[in-house]
């Protein structure tokens, strides 16, 4: 899992390197983000993931603060630093998602948004390569409280 993770870092800062080279600077920066899933190869992640009900980490101080960075780097460029749905990748053309304050309850369940994460919806493509297990809980442990708490 570790390797995975790192793997998944270093991907990800290949392709903040890369986005100085890219021909069209105005779309650079959304080029990870938009790739096409199906694009990595399959078994790059080991699979299946621990169940979503079974690996909750307790919530604490430590872990909103960790997801509350994870969110900025890996959430925040589509669904806004306040989770409005105005990122700015949205704002350079990609379909903007739903506020997360306008999602119901169940949709605002810690664990669903760890099973988008992993797993996608919609037109969001699936993250696991990206973020990490611990990442993902502390991140969704962040958006469910988004709206709900200054
Ligand atoms: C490349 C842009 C992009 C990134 C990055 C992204 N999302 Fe999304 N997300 C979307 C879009 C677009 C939708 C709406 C998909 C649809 O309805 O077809 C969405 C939908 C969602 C939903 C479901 C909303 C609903 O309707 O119930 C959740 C939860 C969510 N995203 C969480 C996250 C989290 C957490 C991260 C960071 C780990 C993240 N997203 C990263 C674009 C993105």
């Amino acid at each position: 899992m570790r390797a995975v993770l790192a793997s998944g870092l270093l991907a990800l800062l290949a392709a903040a390197c890369d986005s100085g080279t890219e021909e069209r600077p105005g779309t650079a920066a959304t080029r990870a983000a938009m790739r096409p899933s199906g694009t990595l190869p399959e078994g790059s992640v080991p699979r299946p993931f621990p169940g979503a009900s079974t690996d909750r980490p307790a919530a604490s101080p430590a872990l909103l603060a960790r997801g509350r960075v994870a969110y900025g780097a890996f959430c925040a460029p589509c669904h806004g630093a306040s989770g409005g749905g105005d990122g700015s990748v949205v704002q350079r053309g990609f379909p903007a998602p739903p506020p997360f304050a306008s999602l119901d309850e169940a949709a605002r369940a810690p664990a669903r948004i760890v099973d988008v994460i992993r797993h996608g919806h919609g037109r969001m493509r699936p993250m696991a390569e990206q973020v990490g297990n611990a990442d993902s809980w502390s991140i969704a442990e962040h958006v469910s409280r988004m709206g709900t708490e200054p």
